[in-house]
């Protein structure tokens, strides 16, 4: 890769770090995480080997969906800091090579926010067109039968004045109305007004979702099953999928162009289509990177893992950089939904995570195999899944406890006296100063991995090729790499060739007639064999 490239795409072949700030370390003692805590733990990264971090959100907000709700998209969180720790933070960063992506969230407001506030106001307030209005339907009621996260209407009865207001999230969250004109100048402007501070870039929350059919039909019955289908029965076909949306990311490419710097375009697009998936990357010309939820979602087996990048890697554009992570801050965490805590699963699975070409992301805690916290129903925090019954799989806030720094009881997360906003999970031996000083623990195996990632793939985004194999064996050409994993708990010999053995999971790789031996959830990084050398 000649350097211009690396500028003006560092985010291909890179590392990021999904750090989930007010879990990550406090700094002041109030129990929540701080930008100060981040500032702190800049060294842990760049020794890890992340080339930037996206920060769960950051702006003032009333936290009924803590952050997700904004009441000010040009502020920091005051739990969290001020404005002036943020531009040190991402000045910090910088000194590191390390790049800062803001959460930002297009979708909808806080109703605390003064464009919905003023909204409220009256049917002609300056920023009523702002937010999605409608009367009752024909019968009285909600205009139509779109529900919510929660499983209730998304429409909220505004009485005052006689209209019911969208929300695709909780009522406290009234959707923006992206057919306004208004709401693409206010948000050109925040993006400005970010890019400005030096931040390298969004993960762009509910991407698919801006757009509402504008005639308001009602959506159909869900017939697909599975993690990605519709929730409560229902096909969110025209509360969210809007074909428009993908002119706001050719409007919002253009403004990150403008800087000198490449800036980054991550989409939380949840779509179960990979086709539609591609779509986000439009021709080069929208998002850099769109998260990919049908890999999240795969099951951990050889045939579902590779179905899964084998369509993705037909599907996306050529030159698209493709996006591979397993955990994060709704879904859980992969150690605990792929590997139920099984430490050689954990490690294949940061194997393939490592060695697919793309962007790698890392929820904070994967690098020390850090599982989800059964958090006790009157200690959780998330309004969001307390109220969903069934809508979501188990509580959210399982995956955003305490970042396990070391063995104590506030695992280093916040003074000893403090107590943390979630419990603590099970930090014994799962915490970075256990782990940093033991050369055969997690976190030194996934520190080891980045390093060769780094040296043997560099920013690549293409070149995978999958190789055939008895059940169990996913194995595959990864530019100069070879990588073979037995997802099964039998052993399984792999037929295939391969060149020196740069990194095993566990134990050593077994050389056996006719080809290698992996023992049960074994993994192996090889270079590819002398005579396939540059395929
Ligand atoms: C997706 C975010 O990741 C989730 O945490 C949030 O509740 C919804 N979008 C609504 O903003
Ligand atoms: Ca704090």
């Amino acid at each position: 890769m000649n350097s211009n490239v690396a500028q003006h795409r560092w985010w291909h072949g890179a590392v990021l770090y999904q750090l989930y700030v007010r879990s990550w370390l406090d700094t002041n003692g109030d129990g929540y995480g701080d930008l100060g805590g981040v500032i702190d733990r800049l060294d842990y990264l760049s020794w890890l080997g992340v080339d930037g971090i996206w920060l769960s959100p950051t702006m003032p907000s009333p936290d009924d969906d803590w952050g997700y709700d904004v009441s000010d998209y040009l502020g920091v969180h005051p739990d969290l800091g001020t404005i002036d720790d943020m531009d040190r933070l991402i000045a910090e960063a910088g000194k590191r090579g390390l790049r800062v992506l803001l959460d930002l969230v297009p979708n909808h407001t806080s109703s605390a926010h003064p464009w919905f506030v003023d909204a409220t106001g009256s049917r002609g307030a300056g920023h009523r067109d702002f937010y999605v209005w409608a009367d009752p339907g024909p019968g009285g009621g909600p205009p139509n039968n779109w529900l919510d996260a929660t499983g209730g209407s998304a429409w909220a009865w505004h009485e005052p004045t006689g209209q019911y207001y969208l929300h695709n999230f909780l009522a406290s969250q009234p959707d923006l109305n992206w057919w306004e004109p208004a709401v693409h100048a206010a948000f050109d402007e925040i993006l400005r007004f970010w890019l400005d501070r030096g931040v390298a870039g969004f993960r762009i929350d509910v991407a698919h979702g801006l757009y509402k059919d504008a005639k308001l039909r009602d959506n159909p019955p869900e017939t697909a099953t599975g993690p990605m289908a519709g929730k409560f029965g229902q096909k969110p076909v025209y509360n969210a999928n809007q074909p428009e949306v993908h002119a706001v990311y050719r409007d919002w490419r253009r403004i990150a162009a403008s800087y000198p710097d490449a800036r980054l375009l991550l989409g939380e697009t949840w779509v179960g289509d990979l086709s539609l998936l591609a779509r986000f990357y439009g021709d080069d010309d929208e998002l850099q990177l769109a998260f990919n939820f049908p890999f999240v979602f795969a099951a951990l087996t050889a045939p579902d893992l590779s179905g899964v990048v084998a369509e993705t890697l037909a599907s996306l554009p050529a030159g698209a950089c493709p996006v591979w992570t397993a955990s994060n801050h709704d879904v859980g965490r992969f150690p605990s939904r792929w590997c139920g805590g099984d430490e050689r699963k954990i490690r294949l699975a940061l194997l393939a995570l490592a060695t697919l070409p793309g962007t790698m992301v890392l929820y904070y805690g994967d690098e020390i195999g850090m599982t989800d916290v059964d958090v006790p129903l009157e200690l959780q925090q998330d309004a969001m899944s307390r109220g969903a019954g069934n809508g979501w799989r188990g509580n959210r806030d399982r995956a955003r406890t305490p970042m396990q720094w070391d063995s104590a009881a506030t695992a280093g997360f916040t003074a000893e006296q403090v107590t943390p906003w979630l419990p603590v999970g099970d930090n014994a031996a799962v915490n970075v100063a256990s782990q940093r000083d033991d050369p055969g623990s997690v976190l030194r195996f996934c520190r080891g991995l980045l390093s060769l990632r780094q040296a043997e793939l560099g920013g690549q985004i293409a070149g995978y090729q999958a190789l055939p194999g008895p059940p169990g064996l996913w194995a595959y050409r990864s530019g100069s790499l070879t990588v073979l994993g037995n997802f099964s708990g039998r052993p399984v010999v792999c037929p295939h060739p391969v060149g020196a053995v740069l990194l095993s999971t566990i134990g050593p790789a077994q050389p056996a007639a006719g080809g290698i031996t992996l023992a049960p959830w074994q993994g192996i990084m090889a270079r590819n064999p002398d005579a396939e050398l540059g395929d």
